[in-house]
This record gives structure tokens, C-alpha cells and sequence, in this order.
């Protein structure tokens, strides 16, 4: 029975390979895709985040890079099946969108799978309409949110 978890950045190549090998188990090898096919140009510029069970155990993940635009972009967003309905991935996708906020990011795009399209209404985000179909076989809707400033401090008004 899942317990306690806590959200973590990956800090060691022990963590990293246990994030890959999560992403690649649950978002690339149900559709025979090779290990490596889940990673992409991306990886040492972007922020990651991975859920750490009692024992530390790597039960979930997501990842924020910056587009050339300045766009956030959420990718490989993923819990261990036993661990969802457990608040995981919104415990993920909070940390990933401070993190995006404290970058200075105003703006987060993702493609979400069919199937998730509620998880992601549920946080803010809008769907924007098609996304890609990924393996000929995963379609996916874009998604949008706009962050708002509350964890910028404030100016104080002038006199
Ligand atoms: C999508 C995913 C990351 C959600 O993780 P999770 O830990 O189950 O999500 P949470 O328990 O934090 O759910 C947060 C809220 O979203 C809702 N939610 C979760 N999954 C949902 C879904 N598929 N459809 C609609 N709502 C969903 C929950 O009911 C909960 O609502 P509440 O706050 O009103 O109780 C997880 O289901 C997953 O790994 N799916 C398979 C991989 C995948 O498709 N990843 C997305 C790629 S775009």
C-alpha cells in the first residue's frame, strides 16, 4: 500500500538513471519504443522533478525546459500506476510550475495524452486544440496555462 512521498530534484547519476528508466517504463515501452527513445535535446538545461516513496524509490516524474521563445514547456510527465489518485502528479506539476515562475516564465505549453486531457483542465490549463500523434497511435491535445505572479515580490507602490 503506497505511503508517504515527497517531491525532489534528482541529484545524483542514481537518481537520473532511475528517472529515465521510469519514463522509458511507462511513457515509451508500452509502445515498443528502445531505451534512449525517451530522452531528447533537452535534459541537462531543464528542471527535474521526481516523487521519492518512504524508501526512495522513484514512483513519479515530470520535467520543465525553456523554448527558445521563453515559453515553459512541460514533457514526460509519469506516476507508477499504484501511486495515481494519490495527488503525485499534482504534487509534480506544482513543483514544476514554481520552479517555471521562478525562472520568470509567464507561460507553460504541453501536449497531454488523450486520456490525462481532465488531469491537466483540473490545474488551469487550456486546451488549445490537436496536438501530435505520437507512434501513429497517441494523440494528444495542446494545452496552455498562463501564470500568474503570486510568487513575484512586490513592488512597493511610489509615494
Ligand atoms: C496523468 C498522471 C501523471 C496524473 O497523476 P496522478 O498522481 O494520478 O494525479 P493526482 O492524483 O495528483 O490527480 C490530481 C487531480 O487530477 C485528477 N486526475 C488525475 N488523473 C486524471 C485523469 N486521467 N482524468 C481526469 N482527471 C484526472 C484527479 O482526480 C485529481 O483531482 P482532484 O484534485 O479533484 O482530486 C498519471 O495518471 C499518469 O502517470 N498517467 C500515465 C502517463 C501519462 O499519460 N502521462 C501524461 C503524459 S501527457
Amino acid at each position: 500500500m503506497p505511503g508517504s512521498f515527497r517531491v525532489e530534484s534528482p541529484s545524483t547519476p542514481d537518481h537520473y538513471r532511475a528517472c529515465f528508466r521510469l519514463r522509458w517504463q511507462l511513457l515509451r515501452a508500452p509502445w515498443q519504443q528502445p531505451p534512449g527513445s525517451e530522452q531528447d535535446a533537452h535534459e541537462t538545461a531543464a528542471w527535474h522533478r521526481m516523487v521519492l516513496d518512504a524508501h526512495g524509490e522513484v514512483v513519479g516524474y515530470g520535467r520543465l525546459h525553456r523554448e527558445q521563445d521563453g515559453t515553459g514547456r512541460i514533457r514526460y510527465m509519469c506516476v507508477m500506476p499504484q501511486w495515481r489518485g494519490r495527488g503525485v502528479g499534482a504534487a509534480l506539476l506544482e513543483s514544476l510550475e514554481k520552479a517555471a515562475r521562478d525562472q520568470g516564465m509567464t507561460r507553460i505549453l504541453l501536449d497531454a495524452r488523450a486520456p490525462v486531457i481532465g488531469f491537466y483542465l483540473r490545474h488551469g490549463y487550456r486546451d488549445l486544440g490537436p496536438g501530435p500523434l505520437l507512434f501513429g497511435v497517441i494523440a494528444h491535445r495542446r494545452m496552455e496555462k498562463r501564470l500568474d505572479r503570486k510568487c513575484a515580490r512586490r513592488r512597493p507602490a511610489p509615494d
